[in-house]
């Protein structure tokens, strides 16, 4: 079975230990072990929990205690359906490796995290790629996916905070969605690892995992919580999916390693100190990015509603590789070309990072589009 490069996972390999100011990043600003037990109130008291535990495998699943806690970011879920992955990218494979077989009808929107549409279609899969528009805000055609599904579709698979557009789907929208799926007796997998990421109120949109009874939520603690490092991820899913992914689990993972696991459980224990520090950053920045955007008479976009990126389209005669390759090599600035999620015409920028990075990249990217503007 071949698969493609995962595009992406390569430009970030080739620059992003090389450039001087990271706008390509998709984590809320990762946090430091010191920065997390402080929010956690941990400082003094972490060693007394850490000291007694023997560094065995620990729990197979994951603990109650972290099961417990992620169950708890949804309206419907219990410990029981939510099993901890290496990170959001594991839960993902793992949700292929165990539902898609050759000639299996996979329908996946585009752009989005590159395992959705590359993994199926190694396994052999026919997918069918769900276009995501700028003149639709970046969201599905419906119509579109009705036309799309047949008896035959497997599995439906949504990025819902997208990366790279931060477009977001509403409840009604997934409602939608889900009438779709369960007319054809499709799954719907929805990567949600930036769910409680969103510009306005709690920062959380509906689950698919509370809407669908065959509905995945895949999430991690990488991007909402800053905690790429853990390496810890999750699934939601019906029982009887969770049975099927564990079996497959237990050939590749066994378990996460048990500092991670505790490290997860306090900062979601911890969620309302942590989320109002990451909200103040995706909103504060997403603000500033849009005033940038205002006033760049090279640079329009669609507005991002949730997530930790932004889809920009500059106006340069330079496909999308060059453009970030000239930026990298006369600013020192790193985006992700659109090229990198198939599409071409933009740049992705990550603005949750650090805010003077943000501000000192932008700055310098007005001086190189002031040089290479088309009009
Ligand atoms: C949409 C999406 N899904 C999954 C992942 C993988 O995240 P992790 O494995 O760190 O949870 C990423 C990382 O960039 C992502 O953007």
């Amino acid at each position: 079975m071949k698969i493609r490069e995962f595009a992406v996972e390569r430009w970030m390999d080739l620059y992003e230990h090389h450039c001087e100011l990271n706008l390509a990043e998709t984590c809320v600003e990762s946090l430091t072990v010191g920065e997390l037990l402080r929010i956690a109130g941990k400082e003094d008291a972490i060693l007394a929990e850490m000291l007694p535990m023997k560094l065995t495998y620990g729990a197979i699943d994951g603990t109650e205690r972290l099961r417990t806690n992620v169950a708890a970011l949804y309206d419907r879920q219990q410990p029981s359906n939510v099993l901890i992955t290496h990170g959001a990218i594991s839960a993902n494979a793992l949700v292929y490796e165990t539902l898609v077989e050759p000639g299996d009808h996979v329908v996946s929107v585009l752009p989005t995290y590159q395992q959705h549409y590359s993994i199926p279609q190694s396994y052999g899969a026919q997918v069918d790629i769900l276009q995501l528009r700028e003149e639709n805000g970046f969201l599905p055609d419906l119509d579109e996916l009705r036309r799309t599904v047949t008896a035959r579709t497997r599995l439906i698979a949504l990025n819902n905070p997208n990366n790279p557009t931060g477009s977001l789907m509403d409840q009604p929208f997934l409602e939608e969605i889900v009438r779709i799926a369960r007319a054809c007796g499709a799954y719907v997998l929805c990567d949600e690892v930036y769910r409680g990421a969103d510009q306005h109120g709690s920062g959380f949109t509906a689950s698919i995992a509370d809407l669908y009874e065959k509905g995945i939520s895949t999430g991690s603690m990488s991007k909402t919580w800053s905690l790429a490092g853990l390496r810890v991820g999750w699934l939601a899913a019906p029982l009887e999916l969770v049975a099927r992914v564990r079996t497959r689990r237990d050939y590749n993972t066994i378990s996460v390693g048990m500092l991670n696991d505790l490290l997860a459980s306090l900062a979601l224990e911890n969620r309302t100190a942590l989320l109002a520090r990451n909200h103040d950053i995706l909103r504060t920045n997403l603000a500033l990015l849009d005033a940038w955007i205002a006033q760049e008479p090279a640079a329009s976009y669609v507005k991002p509603k949730s997530g930790t990126t932004a889809l920009v389209r500059f106006d340069v005669d330079m496909n999308s590789r060059d453009l970030c390759v000239a930026l990298i090599g006369q600013t020192g600035v790193m985006f992700v070309p659109g090229s990198a999620f198939d599409i071409e015409g933009y740049v992705r920028i990550g603005f949750a990072n650090n805010r003077q990075v943000l501000e000192k990249g932008l700055t310098r990217v007005s001086g190189f589009l002031k040089e290479h503007a088309a009009h």
